[in-house]
């Protein structure tokens, strides 16, 4: 077999088979199949689609292309959450301190931003000694010790994703349901967990626009886990609009640690509530949903997230102090307004276009190997259907260099849909949920 066969027949509508998927992934895991041809074959694969057997076989060699973790020497459910990434998505950080305290385990696998979209690699980064390559080993101990762990793909755990998630990122080859299944499904089959909620996004700023592929996409991997024998949810949510106010490294921790306090805003809290309530009914620790949301608030109220939190960045080699005192995280030299050029009601907002900005400002990568800037961020002022007033600001930029601060606040600022009445109908944040 040669890889540039495959990609020809890719490029020409054919379907591949099961063997010769395997053949690509376990050559490109083990460097035989260069950056180039694997490129080309995503490219031909983004343009022309997978069939049912080739997502499911793609799935599977991406699976074991590692190891898959055996967590039966830690006691009780192992659960855990992924989302299809949006702006201002991080719940993550959230979720797993909850869960966590609330006597499930969570070992998580994640990822670093992707396209317009953030990584919970890269936010947990932000925070001084945070480890997020732990080897196996170092992974299950802290596991046992404090029920959360948050590492990214290793060598040993989904290295095919780790592979291929940097170079999808380098070469627009993301919004792909096939590809963006095999990704996910491939690094979460391989924790070792008994059931999955999945965060599927929708809107102007997912890889999803319409809610239409977003359920096809949450169909297709809830399909996925359940025939791996695993409980699965998907909850279709908004993604129309930023989740909670802050978008960019160190401000999304801060934002975290707001709602960990009992604060925080009231999307991104409800949003939490909710799929840490998920989690808590698939792991079989509550009865119900609504159980779930209760125990959810009381384990914030009584401060054990927070302690939890910082349990789980001690042990991961991280500066616990960040949790008391957040001014110990990045901070970005300067900041400026981005304001309203007419008086009215925001109807809609370009929520990629957003975190494009952000990313031009050092907050993502254009290349692999581009280093990120954790200080710069973006703090929303406004929501769909609020009012603004000429000049008013839209959104505040904090930023370390002005080199492409014009280009960005001109994202910014075109990025808002501005008209003389809010839109009649307010979206839900939990549009739709499949599975269970
Ligand atoms: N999250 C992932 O882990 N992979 C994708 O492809 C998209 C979102």
């Amino acid at each position: 077999m040669r890889a540039l066969d495959l990609i020809r027949k890719k490029r020409d509508s054919a379907e591949l088979s099961s063997e010769e998927i395997h053949f690509l992934i376990s050559g490109y895991t083990r460097a035989e199949i260069p950056d180039y041809q694997m490129a080309a074959w995503l490219m031909a694969t983004w343009i022309r689609g997978m069939g049912r057997a080739e997502r499911a076989a793609l799935t599977e060699a991406m699976l074991h292309s590692g190891q898959i973790l055996d967590l039966s020497s830690i006691p009780g459910r192992k659960v855990d959450k992924h989302s299809t990434g949006g702006v201002g998505d991080k719940t993550s950080l959230i979720l797993a301190p909850i869960v966590a305290a609330g006597g499930l385990t969570v070992p998580m696998i994640s990822g670093r931003g992707l396209g317009h979209t953030g990584g919970t690699l890269d936010k947990l980064e932000c925070i001084p000694g945070f480890n997020v390559n732990l080897n196996l080993e170092e992974f299950i101990r802290v596991l046992r010790e404090c029920g959360m762990g948050l590492i990214g793909q290793t060598t040993e755990i989904a290295p095919a994703d780790k592979k291929i998630y940097a170079l999808r990122d380098a070469t627009s080859t993301v919004e792909n349901i096939g590809l963006i299944c095999a990704s996910i499904m491939s690094k979460k089959l391989a924790e070792g967990i008994d059931a999955l909620v999945l965060d599927v996004k929708t809107g102007s700023g997912a890889f999803m626009k319409s809610e239409e592929d977003s359920v096809r996409l949450a169909e297709v991997m809830v399909e996925t886990g359940e025939r791996m024998g695993k409980k699965m949810v998907a909850l279709i949510t908004d993604m129309n609009q930023p989740l909670g106010r802050m978008a960019g490294h160190a401000n999304e921790v801060i934002e975290c640690i707001d709602v960990l306090n009992g604060g925080g805003p009231a999307d991104l809290r409800e949003l939490s509530l909710e799929l840490s309530a998920w989690m808590f009914y698939l792991g079989e620790r509550t009865k119900s949903v609504d159980e779930g949301r209760k125990l959810s608030a009381e384990i914030i109220a009584t401060g054990k997230a927070r302690e939890k939190f910082k349990q789980g960045i001690r042990l991961q080699g991280g500066d616990e102090r960040v949790v008391e005192n957040p001014a110990l995280l990045p901070k970005a030299t300067s900041h400026v307004d981005v304001t309203s050029s007419a008086a009215g009601f925001i109807t809609a907002i370009d929520c990629e276009a957003l975190g494009k900005a952000l990313a031009t400002l050092g907050g993502g990568r254009e290349k692999k190997e581009d280093s990120i800037d954790h200080a710069v961020g973006l703090e929303f002022h406004k929501r769909i259907g609020d009012r603004v007033e000429k000049e008013g600001s839209l959104a505040t930029i904090h930023y370390n260099s002005g080199t492409k601060l014009a280009e960005a606040k001109a994202r910014i600022a075109g990025s808002y849909q501005i008209g003389e009445a809010a839109p009649r109908e307010k979206l839900p944040l939990i549009r739709r949920i499949l599975g269970a």
